[in-house]
């Protein structure tokens, strides 16, 4: 089996700024309650006319010139989203049309949260089994086309954004570890009701709202500690690591407060916690890797440095990978 890692990253984000403060003007809420009870402060909303694919471009573009790589050299894209251009083709499609990336086969991965951390999973293994060389992983989300803004419970906690990763064969280090897991027995916590084949769109779903996200956030929140924690100690294990062994943790940012939780039972101090929540809210299949790739740029992450990536989503779905950079 070859080694893989990550050779480049990119992001990118909506210019639209929401802030808390323009929340208020939208629904009975206030700055304190957010800050107090999620930890963000303000989000990217992509313009009405930006899609999915368009976010991903400009991720692909970064991560690709980060990593010395050609369209033409990828052999594999995926794209991680639980809101993709349209049903059908996928926008991994999309993106290789926008990229002329030739040469590459393309499909989409719906895992929610744990969307990017289940994509990179699978490139890695395409290519440490040989199946090709070059592949472009993606999260991206327009989680504000979902968003219901009359609803408080949920319209504060939401952003738009992008980031891309290019996996390669890797001489050292690279993904030592990775974890997945899913329970389609809580799938009620956190879903779009309709859309799909299930409650195709008519004039009905739409008259009651359901084409937006609708959580049951409090329940979600004690099993979103657990299971992050679970998912952690699993994939250091598998990598022979301990917590103290991490340089940096790059969690999903749902909630600081879920957060600090699972850091204060896996007694991770918090200068190893990379966080943005405060300037972007959760992305869900973004959210990990746009954190990655900020991470890189701010200079948190170093040759030889221990990452470890932990996320958990609707589905219910879950992951976490240990990486050596
Ligand atoms: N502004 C003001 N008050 C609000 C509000 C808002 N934006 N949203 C909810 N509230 C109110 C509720 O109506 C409720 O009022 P009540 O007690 O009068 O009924 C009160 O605040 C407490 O609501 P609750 O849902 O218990 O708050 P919470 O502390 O659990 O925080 C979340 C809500 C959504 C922030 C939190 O539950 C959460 O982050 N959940 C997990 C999300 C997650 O992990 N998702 C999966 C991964 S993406």
């Amino acid at each position: 089996m070859k080694k893989v890692g990550i050779i480049g990253v990119g992001e990118y984000l909506p210019k639209k700024i929401l802030t808390n403060a323009d929340l208020e003007k939208m629904v009975d809420t206030s700055d304190e309650w957010i800050v107090a009870r999620t930890g963000i402060k303000e989000r990217h909303i992509a313009a009405k006319v930006e899609a999915s694919s368009d976010m991903a471009l400009q991720a692909s573009l970064q991560a690709l010139e980060s990593a010395r790589i050609k369209p033409q050299d990828l052999d594999l894209i995926i794209v991680a989203t639980i809101t993709p251009d349209m049903p059908l083709p996928s926008t991994a499609c999309v993106l290789q049309n926008s990229l002329q990336a030739k040469k590459a086969f393309c499909f989409d991965v719906s895992a929610a949260c744990a969307g990017f951390i289940y994509a990179l999973t699978v490139a890695q293994q395409f290519i440490a089994r040989g199946g090709c060389k070059n592949a472009l992983v993606i999260g991206v989300e327009k989680l504000s086309s979902i968003t219901d803004w009359k609803d408080r419970n949920t319209c504060v906690l939401f952003g738009d954004g992008a980031g891309a990763a290019v996996l390669s064969e890797v001489k050292s280090g690279g993904i030592l570890s990775s974890y997945l897991g899913s329970d389609g027995s809580a799938g009620e916590l956190l879903m779009v009701p309709a859309g799909g084949s299930r409650l195709p769109a008519s004039h009905d779903t739409v008259d009651k709202r359901m084409h937006y996200v609708k959580m049951r956030g409090n329940e979600l929140f004690k099993i979103a500690v657990v299971t992050m924690t679970h998912a952690a100690q699993i994939a250091l294990k598998q990598a022979g690591l301990e917590c103290k062994d991490v340089d940096l943790v790059i969690p999903h940012q749902a909630n600081i407060r879920i957060i600090m939780a699972m850091a204060k039972k896996l007694k991770l101090c918090e200068d190893k916690i990379y966080l943005n929540i405060e300037k972007h809210g959760n992305m869900s299949s973004a959210s990990t890797i746009i954190a990655l790739s900020q991470a890189v740029k701010e200079g948190r992450v170093k040759k030889g440095d221990i990452i470890l990536l932990d996320a958990f989503g609707s589905g219910l779905t879950w992951g976490a990978c240990v990486i050596k950079w």
